[in-house]
């Protein structure tokens, strides 16, 4: 058996620099049409500047001309409307992460003032730039999502053109209050498709399973594939394959992240063969992003065969990804 995607999508990458840029930019840009890259750099991408650099320094590593990185900002209360407009044209949205939530988040936003950030929120709203959010509290790690939800409602009755996505979302609150506005959309990542806190920490602990947000239980699982599975048209895949090296992985105080680019659209055919929804993952992994973000990446057609597929155990002789070492049903056999 055998399928054709056409122009794959991921809504929500982690790039990074340096070493993991090098390893990363590669194998992103062999599969996909294009990427949404996250601001998370240390420091984050606040300036237009570092925008332009960083997206210069992407393409120097991918080596693939028909690979677009969509650049975001990283969310500042004090932008100003001037520099938003100015900004716009580099730009395919604003990621708001809540101040000390996830890797290289110190930086966000600090309580959750509306007034405060109501200028920039109006400014965005006015100029169409869609706003990303990394929806935790510092809540119990199980309820952080949940509780964010009312924040996300706050922000959607209150600002009603601005396109809101939900980033990587894991449970089924979050899967319902999509229906509930309209100008709310989410991501959903492989590894949230696939697992539960039982993966992680059910048995002996899974680091390389380990991310913000953490893997919920299996009825919010369930709420998840059944959103993706029918491609729910307000829903994209975002990996959120977020590399770190080895060693920061399998440590004490292990970093959060999952490293899913590379194997990412193998495993989604896998997972929506099993299912029989393969008619419906073009649309979650390209449509739905291509009509949300009113974007026209470049062409590309990946086919991907019904065949077993050896996973590298890892990858720059230094990332783990999800899956290493194990056999997927699906391979990539041509892009391009
Ligand atoms: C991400 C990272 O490492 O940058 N980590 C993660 O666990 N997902 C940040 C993020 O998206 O939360
Ligand atoms: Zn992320």
């Amino acid at each position: 058996m055998v399928i054709a995607l056409n122009e794959p999508l991921d809504r929500h990458l982690h790039l990074r620099d340096e070493k993991m840029l090098e390893i990363g930019a590669p194998l992103s840009a062999e599969t996909f049409s294009g990427a949404l890259v996250m601001p998370n750099l240390v420091p984050p991408v606040t300036t237009q500047e570092a925008v332009v650099a960083y997206r210069e320094r992407i393409l120097g590593c991918a080596k693939n001309s028909s690979f677009t990185p969509y650049m975001t900002l990283f969310f500042r209360s004090d932008y100003t409307p001037q520099f938003l407009e100015s900004v716009k044209e580099d730009i395919l949205a604003i990621k708001l992460y809540p101040a000390g939530v996830t890797t290289n988040s110190d930086g966000g936003v600090e309580g959750f003032d509306l007034i405060e950030l109501a200028p920039v929120l109006e400014a965005m709203s006015e100029l169409q730039i869609p706003l990303c959010v990394h929806g935790e509290t510092g809540g119990f790690v199980m309820d952080r999502e949940s509780e964010f939800i009312p924040i996300y409602e706050k922000l959607a009755k209150n600002f009603p053109d601005l396109k809101i996505v939900m980033e990587h979302i894991t449970t089924k609150d979050a899967v319902e209050a999509l229906d509930r506005y309209e100008n709310l959309y989410a991501t959903i990542t492989l590894h949230h498709l696939y697992i539960t806190l039982d993966d992680v920490a059910g048995g002996l602990l899974q680091p390389h399973l380990f991310c913000k947000p953490i893997a919920k239980r299996p009825e919010d699982r369930a709420a998840l594939l059944q959103a993706a599975l029918k491609a729910h048209p307000k829903v994209m895949f975002g990996s959120d394959s977020a590399p770190h090296p080895r060693e920061a992985k399998e440590a004490p105080g292990c970093a959060a992240g999952v490293f899913t680019a590379p194997i990412a659209l193998q495993a989604l055919a896998q997972l929506f063969d099993k299912h029989g929804a393969l008619d419906n993952l073009q649309r979650f992994v390209s449509d739905n992003a291509k009509n949300i973000y009113s974007i026209n990446p470049p062409k590309k057609e990946v086919v991907l065969e019904k065949t077993a597929y050896l996973v590298p155990e890892m990858y720059g002789g230094s990332v783990v990804p999800m899956f290493a070492g194990g056999t997927l049903e699906w391979r990539v056999v041509s892009a391009g």
